[in-house]
């Protein structure tokens, strides 16, 4: 399933994100895909920032980790960019992350084969008015929340 949001500005992005944020449950992963600037931190601090008490969510560029306590879980923001080799992110607490936390991860594609299934893939692309902002699951559960999250909109 997948779903489209035009967004013309950083405001409406975040504003996405932080509802998105409303359907997350532990165990998701948010695969944050797009170039430079195309405003996967944007869409990372908006969603961390709804669940949590936290001020500033700085791009965790050269940690390529940061965590945040959310009421239910923790919150992973990496940013893998810098990530050298896709084993490499066994050394940034991925299992704990994966299995218990929910993670918002920029640069997904890092992690080639080793990226987990079943994640949230968030494509953000240029949009002659902004960005194109697509949301894509096949898992069984996540569509049904989707759903239901567009539904209550
Ligand atoms: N519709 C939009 N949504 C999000 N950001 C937008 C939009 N239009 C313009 N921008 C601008 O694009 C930039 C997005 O920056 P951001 O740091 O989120 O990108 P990024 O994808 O995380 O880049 P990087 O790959 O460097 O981490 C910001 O300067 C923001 O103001
Ligand atoms: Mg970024």
């Amino acid at each position: 399933m997948e779903t489209v949001f035009i967004s013309q500005n950083e405001e409406q992005t975040a504003k996405i994100a932080a509802q998105l944020s409303e359907l997350t449950q532990a165990g998701d992963i948010w695969a944050l895909h797009g170039t430079l600037g195309m405003g996967k931190s944007v869409f990372a601090r908006a969603f961390i920032q709804n669940l949590t008490d936290a001020e500033e969510v700085p791009s965790p560029t050269f940690t390529l980790v940061q965590m945040y306590a959310a009421p239910h879980f923790e919150i992973y923001h990496y940013d893998l960019y810098r990530l050298e080799k896709p084993s490499d992110i066994f050394e940034l607490g991925i299992e704990e992350a994966f299995y218990n936390g929910v993670c918002l991860v920029e640069w997904p594609e890092k992690m080639e084969n080793l990226a987990p299934r079943n994640m949230w893939n968030v494509q953000l692309e240029p949009d002659e008015n902004g960005r194109k902002i697509t949301i894509s699951t096949d898992d069984e559960n996540k569509i049904q929340r989707l759903q239901k999250w567009l539904n209550a909109k």
